[in-house]
């Protein structure tokens, strides 16, 4: 017996923007046949995150790069359709890394077993997943929020943004977030209860950017940043004494930038002024602690306290075009495949 598989294949690394020939769709057949501790799951849901994007990059950046003419590897929910293991049946749901393909055969000790009466088993590439262990910890142990502080966060309403400001406004933060569009502004006022937004789309300029958020925040003490660019540099001079400002992405620089970056970075000088602190954060330098965010933050999902937006795109087939949305703010929260 076999599994009649579909798999996007990484072939080509891009310079600019992800396009179709950068991957490739190949159908092949999956030997059923299992070893001890072996599973065969079926992807139900695939990510796609930005740090795809960092990965195709030529040169190392905090990992070598992505190996081309492999499947690209990306987190997954699926189900248990074979098993040879004692600890998964046929029917769980588990959170796997098992990329962009319809089946993987995975070993045991790859799996995490989901339970769906917890969570919704979304939420394991979501909140309860590497974005949230990347806003949770990079807000509580890089930004240290103490109660009143003034939080800004860039890439407000995305997966990571969007925690990060729910956290900091649990943490007694007054918090602003900077998204693109009026639509994404009003989610974070109304939805998200933020005390206020800047929609940066509307200020192309950076003088009219720094005023709106200067307006907005009357200065920054924690700056949680995930797209780099103009918005940190409109953000740097609104610093406070001894501000923290932590470096999580820098999205507007990954599409072709990271090879030819943007001069920068601009405006150091406010860090010398304000005796501020810079930090770079990375989502796998806590995958250890990850027990630790969960007990914290599953009972907010359980009892509905935190908002995980998430956007779904429907079709394998979609894959690439999904990743290259995210440059393009199509997503509210975390964006998710649904196969
Ligand atoms: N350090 C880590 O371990 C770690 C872990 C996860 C994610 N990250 C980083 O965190 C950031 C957010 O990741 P995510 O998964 O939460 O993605 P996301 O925010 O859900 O999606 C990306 C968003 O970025 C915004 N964007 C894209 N291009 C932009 C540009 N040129 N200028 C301004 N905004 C732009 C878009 O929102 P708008 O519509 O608002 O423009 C888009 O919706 C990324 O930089 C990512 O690399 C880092």
């Amino acid at each position: 017996m076999s599994y009649q598989n579909r798999q996007w294949y990484y072939v080509k690394r891009p310079e600019g923007r992800v396009s179709d020939e950068h991957y490739e769709l190949r159908d092949s057949e999956l030997d059923a046949r299992l070893s001890a501790n072996e599973v065969i799951i079926r992807a139900r849901l695939i990510s796609v995150d930005p740090y795809i994007r960092i990965q195709q990059a030529e040169r190392n950046t905090y990992d070598v790069p992505h190996p081309l003419g492999i499947v690209q590897r990306a987190g997954v929910v699926g189900e248990v359709v074979a098993s040879a293991s004692a600890l998964f049946k046929v029917g769980d749901a588990v959170a796997a890394y098992s990329g962009w393909q319809l089946y993987a055969k995975c070993h045991h000790s790859e799996l995490t077993l989901l339970d769906p009466a917890q969570a919704p088993v979304s939420s394991a590439l979501g909140v309860l997943g590497m974005p949230g262990r990347t806003a949770w910890f990079g807000l509580m142990e890089a930004g240290r929020p103490r109660p009143g502080d003034t939080l800004v966060v860039s890439g407000a309403a995305g997966a990571v943004g969007s925690l990060v400001a729910q956290f900091g406004k649990r943490a007694g933060c007054r918090v602003i977030g900077i998204a693109g569009g009026a639509a994404k502004c009003a989610f974070l006022t109304e939805t998200l209860g933020l005390d206020g937004a800047v929609d940066y789309r509307a200020h192309p300029t950076l003088d009219g950017l720094r005023a709106a958020i200067e307006a907005a925040t009357g200065g920054v003490d924690i700056y949680f940043d995930n797209v780099g660019g103009m918005i940190t540099d409109a953000v740097i001079p609104l610093i406070k004494l001894r501000a923290r400002i932590i470096i999580c992405g820098a999205i507007a620089q990954y599409d072709g930038g990271l090879d030819a970056p943007e001069l920068a970075p601009r405006f150091l000088q406010h860090m010398l002024f304000k005796r501020a602190s810079i930090q770079g954060i990375l989502a796998r330098d806590y995958t250890h602690r990850m027990d630790e965010m969960i007990k914290t933050v599953a009972p907010w999902v359980r009892r509905g306290e935190i908002v995980s937006q998430e956007t779904y795109v429907d079709g394998f087939e979609q894959l690439p075009a999904a990743l290259n949305s995210l440059f393009e703010g199509k997503n509210l929260g975390k964006l998710l495949v649904r196969i």
